[in-house]
């Protein structure tokens, strides 16, 4: 990462926890290796996106349904899935002189990055984050935090098939916490060893699978460009071979353009039918399709899209930061500073309204600004804000993006309209009070 980078990096940083977005974890006690906590506006914005993502798979998709399964399951699961083999580790390399360990991949030459001391020959280290289940911690009590959410659904396909009376291709959604113990975890919360996805499993006739698998990876470009990231800021990466994971038969990422590079945030893989047969074969119940029509069996092929809610959040951190050297509003105070602008997509947006009483001192201001912030807060996540001029309060919602911010003064008390000003545009629009929740409603509502 070249200065300039770094330098936004630990902006973004700073900006996070200063606004409530995202804080280090157990701070308190001296912080723990790559754990992070998300504050108030931070679980906004992740919950955000996990909604959008369930609203566009369940919602927008035909024939998709949504789970809630277990972290802890049978440790067979891992066996069955490939996990516990060499097919989930990493190469690990340790330094002879200070010890600490790398991916193999991320060091240049046979020196350690941190001493320059030389590395040991590598050795395979198994992802698997292990735990014991019981009081007693002896072999038998040993299962896995589940590595990816996926497998869940795997071990469901029968139950959902048959209480949904689902006829194929259809799809399986989940979203939960997965966990890695990553050797280089890193990049703020782009690399963690706790973490959640957000999976969809597509269940299809084998020779429909490459069909499926390209539109999947269309789709799911397309989810992250309609909600405003932009377009020359995503690529898909198609793997080769030597790059496929484990189970996958093909499979495309789709990159974003980091500071810190040009980075995975999801991946679209086509499994076959590598999860079914093996779960069929390790439990010894054969997990089938049977198509009532041509009374064909089969094992379906899964089309796999798995994104990160994580590096989702990053992701929109990322792309909406702007700087504004000189002020956006050009007010005498604002020309000294450099203003932040979050520019959400106002779905995505973690706060939506703010309402503000022209002057904090007049009894009347306030108390209408305060009944319309009562009304508002009922349907959007909204704040209330009178301190300070009216050009800071505008400047302290761009810095955490919300897109409409909403004035009561003077001539508000007459006609009982308010001002609401566009974050992007800095227009200022007269709306009457009766219509502001429909006004924002259609600007920023996705229920
Ligand atoms: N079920 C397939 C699967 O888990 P993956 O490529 O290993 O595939 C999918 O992971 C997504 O999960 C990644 O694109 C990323 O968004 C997220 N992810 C994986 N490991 C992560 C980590 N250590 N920290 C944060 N997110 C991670």
């Amino acid at each position: 990462m070249n200065e300039e980078n770094r330098d936004l990096m630990d902006k973004i940083i700073s900006l996070a926890k200063r606004r409530g977005f995202i804080f280090p974890s157990s701070e308190i006690y001296g912080g723990f290796s790559s754990s992070y906590d998300y504050g108030p506006l931070g679980v906004e914005l992740k919950n955000n996106i996990k909604r959008l993502w369930w609203k566009e798979m369940l919602n927008y998709h035909d024939n998709i349904v949504g789970i809630d399964s277990a972290i802890l399951m049978s440790p067979k699961v891992w066996q069955a899935s490939g996990h516990l083999s060499a097919g989930f580790a990493d190469s690990l390399v340790e330094c002879s002189k200070c010890h600490h360990r790398f991916r193999e991949d991320v060091v240049q030459n046979n020196r350690c990055p941190d001493c320059g001391g030389e590395l040991m020959p590598p050795r395979k280290f198994n992802l698997m984050m292990k735990t014991f289940v019981g009081p007693v911690e002896d072999e038998a009590s040993i299962t896995y935090l589940r590595a990816e959410t996926c497998q869940g659904i795997y071990l469901n396909y029968e139950n959902v098939l048959n209480s949904m009376r689902l006829k194929i291709p259809f799809g399986i959604a989940q979203i939960g916490k997965s966990f890695r113990n990553e050797i280089n975890p890193g990049n703020f919360t782009y690399r963690t060893r706790e973490f959640e996805q957000m999976e969809m499993q597509f269940f299809v006739r084998p020779e429909e699978a490459e069909k499926w698998f390209q539109y999947w990876v269309e789709q799911r470009l397309n989810w992250y460009i309609n909600l405003g990231i932009k377009k020359e800021n995503l690529r898909i990466h198609q793997q080769t071979k030597d790059e496929l994971a484990h189970y996958a038969r093909a499979a495309c990422d789709i990159e974003y353009k980091f500071p810190f590079g040009w980075k995975e945030i999801e991946g679209i893989h086509n499994r076959g039918d590598w999860d079914l047969s093996n779960h069929s074969r390790y439990s010894g119940h054969e997990l089938v399709y049977f198509d009532e029509k041509t009374k064909e069996k089969f094992t379906p092929y899964i089309i796999e899209t798995s994104a990160g809610a994580d590096r989702g959040a990053l992701v929109f951190l990322i792309d909406a930061y702007e700087e504004v050297k000189g002020g956006r509003t050009q007010t005498t105070e604002a020309k000294k500073e450099v203003e932040i602008v979050l520019k959400f997509h106002p779905l995505v947006a973690p706060i939506k309204v703010a309402v503000f009483p022209l002057l904090k001192n007049k009894e009347e201001l306030v108390n209408l600004a305060k009944e319309i912030y009562q009304n508002l807060k009922k349907h959007f996540m909204a704040q209330y804000d009178e301190i300070d001029s009216i050009g800071r309060r505008y400047r302290r919602q761009d810095e955490i993006g919300t897109p409409y911010c909403v004035t009561v003064d003077f001539q508000s008390l007459e006609d009982k309209t308010v001002t609401v000003r566009d974050r992007d545009s800095l227009k200022q629009e007269r709306v009457p009070i009766d219509n502001l929740t429909s006004y924002l409603k259609e600007r920023v509502n996705f229920e």
